[in-house]
């Protein structure tokens, strides 16, 4: 069995030309909005979304072409939500993924433009797949619902309008499911649905699998946000508290921030028991994304 290290290597090399395929051609007009999208997904970034697709795939053996479709899809609404987060308006931050923001690089209009069209291509691809049409209409209104109001853009809006305020508990990890849980979330059920159409029992172990990675995910960006440096980080460090924004640190503190982080990874292991060896890899994101260090 390849090595978890060789198979994220192999599948970000996969998923890299998957998203130049399914971009809009540089050389095509309007080439300035093209290439500013070409510049926001490519060349950077962790692809944990794109490999939770392809870990979740594995468990029901779903064709390599419709996978890439799926990981694709959410790639770019996530590399969306990322260039509207660094803008003025909302985070107001200038380096991503080790590289000047989009709005910086180009303009604002520019950056505005690059989202929405990201947005657009997303559901583009993910309709265009060959797989059976009641499950890919399944996948397209679970993106639909995980990147709207009710998911990552619901969860932004709760973010912005945070600022300053004691959240409790439980208001931030509402917060943190939407902005940040429900992409990762979305990601495992794409996958598993571009192998098979899913059991209520298969649903919620995934379910409960995704829920646990999704909210420990922004927790250790929260952690790392406060502990790491920009050059590591590839954005700027020690923006969270700079800004006033409360987080897993500002409320828990650093220490009970990492020991819950651990607490969710162990309860994403335990929902995969019923899958057996072939949930090896969605173990193994699972370690990453509480392990990792930028
Ligand atoms: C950053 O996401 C924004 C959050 C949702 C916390 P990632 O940490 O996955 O960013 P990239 O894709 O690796 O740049
Ligand atoms: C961003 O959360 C989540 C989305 C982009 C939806 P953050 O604002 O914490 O992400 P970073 O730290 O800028 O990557
Ligand atoms: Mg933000
Ligand atoms: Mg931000
Ligand atoms: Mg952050």
């Amino acid at each position: 069995m390849q090595s978890f290290d060789g198979w994220m290597k192999a599948t970000q090399g996969e998923m890299e030309l998957a998203l130049v395929q399914h971009l809009p051609p540089v050389a095509l007009t309007p080439a300035r909005l093209h290439e500013a999208m070409h510049y926001a997904v490519l060349d950077g970034g962790k692809r944990v979304r794109p490999l939770l697709v392809y870990a979740a795939g594995a468990l029901f053996d779903a064709d390599a072409a419709e996978l890439a479709r799926a990981a694709a899809a959410v790639e770019m609404i996530h590399a969306y939500s990322l260039v509207h987060d660094d803008m003025p308006c909302m985070d107001d931050d200038a380096l991503r993924r080790g590289k000047p923001t989009v709005h910086v690089k180009y303009d604002e209009a520019c950056a505005l433009l690059v989202g929405d069209a990201l947005q657009s291509q997303a559901f583009d691809v993910l309709a265009d797949g060959g797989i059976d049409p009641v499950r890919q209409l399944a996948m397209v209104r679970l993106l639909a619902k995980a990147s709207g109001s009710l998911g990552m853009c619901g969860g932004q809006a709760i973010d912005l309008a945070s600022v300053g305020l004691n959240l409790s508990l439980e208001e931030l990890e509402q917060m943190h499911r939407l902005k940040t849980g429900a992409l990762l979330r979305v990601s495992v059920l794409l996958g598993a649905l571009a192998g098979k159409s899913l059991s209520a029992e298969e649903t919620q172990a995934l379910d409960s699998y995704a829920a646990a990675i999704g909210l420990a995910f922004q927790v250790v960006d929260d952690v790392l946000d406060a502990t790491a440096d920009s050059a590591t980080l590839g954005k700027t460090a020690g923006k969270d508290a700079a800004d006033n924004k409360p987080t897993y640190v500002s409320i828990l503190g650093l220490e009970q921030s990492r020991t819950l982080a651990e607490k969710l990874r162990n309860d994403a292991h335990r929902a995969l028991e019923q899958f057996g060896e072939k949930a090896r890899r969605l173990r193994e994101l699972a370690d990453l994304i509480v392990q990792r260090k930028a």
